[in-house]
């Protein structure tokens, strides 16, 4: 596919900124594996990087043997996501034979539709989305499928009328983390032996219609129907940040005085209900009133657990780029590949912080 970018790009993405203001396979990875069900080159060049509020979007001139690679990023809103676009930056490398235009949608996906247009615009080789949410493609990736351009699903999923709008996918069993928070709390309540007591829950959602707020809250809420003595309170999104986060339990910390159990849907959320809990005059983690189950694991997540606040983080692995390298080098060769295909996640309790902490990548 023809490669149109330098300044060419440079000033087409800065005018559309403007304007907008195979079945069960096993893929390795560098980060952890991933199973499957069928079916920048970023040169950091500051001058090349916008930061209008519509999109933050950079790009660089490669060799013209590179592939090319526009991939539309959520955003920054959490350590994962962070993580994730280190990944994805660390990867597509002019050194890998890749050029990357890299554009952050903010939260937003009117955002992530202007920067796919900009991309087929832009003819690049491939289109690489982490979607905010599951529905509303339908149109843009007609549009990439009309243009000749594979796109590439990481992390969250899509729902789509037609599963041939993409190539394939690549991220987390979300519903699996939220029935293994389940298992985790219902194990640590035995062991305490607190088996009978009547537990009560409220959730901080991550973006509502996001997969990772649907299969978690869907997970939880499957699984806790086997205990008929756990009573979810209330949920409420608290959008995967950790300010959100804290307000949203702030309100839960007014309105209920007998929480047993947080379920923040992501580590940010997590460390502001930890702060509103502190806050409130009141204790959290394993020696606290209050047991915190978050989700991603990440390295604050481990600190967290460290100090005494958090009791357990279920596993939602970032490290995506290596593995969609490899998707892309499968179909450069011609070879099919898998159109499911979800990574391997571990649950990590607070007494294992200390000892797993250094080995992580994240
Ligand atoms: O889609 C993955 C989720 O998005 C992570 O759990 C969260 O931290 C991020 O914002």
């Amino acid at each position: 596919m023809k490669k149109v970018l330098g300044l060419v790009v440079i000033l087409s993405m800065m005018t559309v900124m403007f304007a907008g203001c195979g079945e069960n396979d096993a893929v390795a990875d560098t980060g952890s594996n991933v199973a499957t069900e069928t079916s920048d080159t970023e040169s950091s060049d500051a001058a090349q990087e916008d930061t209008t509020e519509a999109n933050d979007t950079e790009s660089s001139d490669a060799g013209s043997d590179s592939l090319v690679v526009g991939f539309s990023q959520v955003g920054a809103e959490s350590d994962w996501r962070t993580a994730n676009t280190e990944s994805m930056k660390g990867t597509f490398t002019e050194a890998n034979g890749y050029e990357l235009i890299f554009s952050d949608a903010q939260q937003k996906q009117e955002n992530q539709i202007k920067a796919v247009r900009n991309f087929i615009q832009q003819e690049v080789d491939y289109i690489v989305i982490a979607p905010v949410t599951e529905t509303g493609w339908d149109t843009v990736l007609n549009e990439a499928y009309e243009a000749g351009i594979p796109v590439i699903i990481v992390d969250r999923m899509i729902d789509v009328s037609d599963d041939n709008l993409f190539e394939c996918w690549v991220g987390s069993n979300f519903k699996q983390e939220g029935y293994d928070a389940v298992s985790w709390l219902a194990g640590y309540l035995e062991e305490n032996g607190r088996t009978d007591e009547e537990i009560n829950i409220v959730t901080l959602q991550g973006t509502i219609g996001s997969s990772a707020q649907i299969g978690r809250t869907e997970g939880v809420e499957e699984k806790m129907a086997d205990y008929p003595n756990w009573t979810m309170l209330e949920r409420q999104s608290g959008e995967f940040t950790q300010s959100k986060g804290q307000e949203v339990m702030e309100s839960f910390l007014k309105s209920y005085d007998d929480i047993d159990v947080v379920i923040a849907e992501n580590d940010n959320m997590a460390f502001g209900a930890i702060d509103a809990i502190k806050a409130a005059g009141r204790t959290c983690g394993p020696d606290g009133e209050i047991t915190i189950i978050s989700f991603d694991a990440v390295q604050a997540a481990f600190a967290s657990m460290i100090d005494g606040d958090m009791n357990v983080s279920v596993e939602c692995n970032p490290l995506h780029g290596p593995r969609v390298d490899e998707i892309i080098q499968k179909l450069e060769a011609g070879s099919s590949v898998d159109k499911l295909q979800y990574v391997e996640e571990g649950v990590f309790p607070a007494e294992t912080a200390a000892e797993i902490m250094p080995t992580r990548a994240y």
